[in-house]
């Protein structure tokens, strides 16, 4: 094989991975490329200081990125093998990714890998139809397919995550610096290709679904289905939790994060991912470990929910280009 064959296909895949979400659409990643191998970096300069102290949605958003990378590696035939590392110095980056000629990808590979350029993150009101049981388990097996859980929040469970919510995003808005931050990654220059634009976030400022309250965004454009004004938005509330709140266990929750997100495409649910729970101790604290066992810990929420017949279209919102987010050593 020779070493411009794997070059070529890791730069390819990482074209591919642009398209993972993150927060606040920072793209919060570095790939290097050197000798045929390819780490992945966290790009700290992206975090949001305000919203995200911790770094836990940068390192989320590169195990998005990173599980976007392996999909579009294994439909290319390739197979990745990828050691995490801690990302303290240099020479641990957060993955180190090596690819060896693979199978044929399975059908679930290539049906995520066509859900890649399709995902939106979905603010809008949902049907009143609730997903049912055997989509939770289509979902949950995406998630353990990536090395990740998944858990449906029911009852105090539910409760108590949609309060914390609530909490979180009162007590983030009465940050100064928080609303500088907001308004900043919601109303960027076009040539920046990053940050949440209108077309994505809904006409109204504060949105509530019943007892869903989605994080406060200044309001944009993205057009409310007509049906469902009347309809009672049956959304449901899932957790990804993780082995641990380390940085290694963090990144393998975002991979899972993505391999849910991508599953739910290809059935065609709409989500929306909502992180403010666990940006601040306090809330944290309040839904450490609940509805997902002892040994594990939640680390992001998804609202997710049938769209309504005339939902249109979410356009995409914008990404870096390769060249920002790759560097190649010669
Ligand atoms: C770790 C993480 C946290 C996120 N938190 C929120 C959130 O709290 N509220 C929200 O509306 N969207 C949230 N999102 C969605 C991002 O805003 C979205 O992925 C990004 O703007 C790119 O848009 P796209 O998903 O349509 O590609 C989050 C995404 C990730 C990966």
């Amino acid at each position: 094989m020779s070493d411009t064959a794997i070059s070529e296909a890791l730069r390819e895949a990482v074209a591919h991975a642009l398209l993972a979400p993150s927060e606040h659409n920072t793209q919060p990643w570095h790939w290097s490329l050197h000798d045929d191998v390819l780490d992945l970096r966290a790009d700290r300069t992206r975090r949001l200081p305000s919203t995200d102290a911790g770094a836990r949605s940068v390192l989320l958003g590169c195990g998005c990125a990173l599980h976007h990378l392996v999909i579009a590696l294994a439909v290319a035939g390739w197979r990745a093998e990828v050691r995490h590392g801690s990302d303290e110095d240099p020479e641990h980056p957060l993955a180190r990714v090596t690819i060896v000629p693979g199978d044929v990808a399975d059908a679930r590979t290539r049906r995520w890998f066509a859900a890649m350029t399709t995902r939106r993150t979905d603010r809008r009101r949902f049907s009143g139809q609730e997903i049912g049981p055997e989509i939770v388990e289509r979902l949950a097996d995406a998630a353990r397919a990536a090395g990740g859980t998944l858990h449906l929040a029911v009852g105090a469970t539910r409760r108590l995550v949609l309060e914390a919510a609530r909490e979180a995003d009162r007590a983030l808005r009465e940050r100064e610096d928080y609303a500088a931050e907001l308004q900043h990654w919601t109303h960027r220059f076009a040539g920046a290709h990053d940050g949440i634009p209108a077309a994505s976030r809904p006409g109204t400022p504060a949105v509530t679904y019943g007892d869903v309250d989605i994080r406060w965004m200044p309001s944009g454009t993205l057009d409310r289905p007509r049906a469902g004004l009347d309809v009672r938005d049956s959304s449901q509330i899932l957790l990804i939790a993780a082995a641990s709140d380390d940085t290694v266990s963090l990144v393998r929750a975002g991979e899972a994060l993505s391999a849910v997100l991508l599953e739910a495409e290809t059935v065609g649910l709409g989500v929306t991912p909502f992180s403010a729970p666990f940006e601040l101790p306090e809330t944290r604290d309040h839904v450490r470990h609940l509805g997902v066992g002892a040994h594990r810990v939640p680390v992001i929420a998804l609202r997710v929910g049938w769209r309504l017949p005339d939902a249109g279209t979410i356009p995409p919102t914008p990404r870096r280009p390769l060249h920002a987010v790759l560097t190649e050593e010669p």
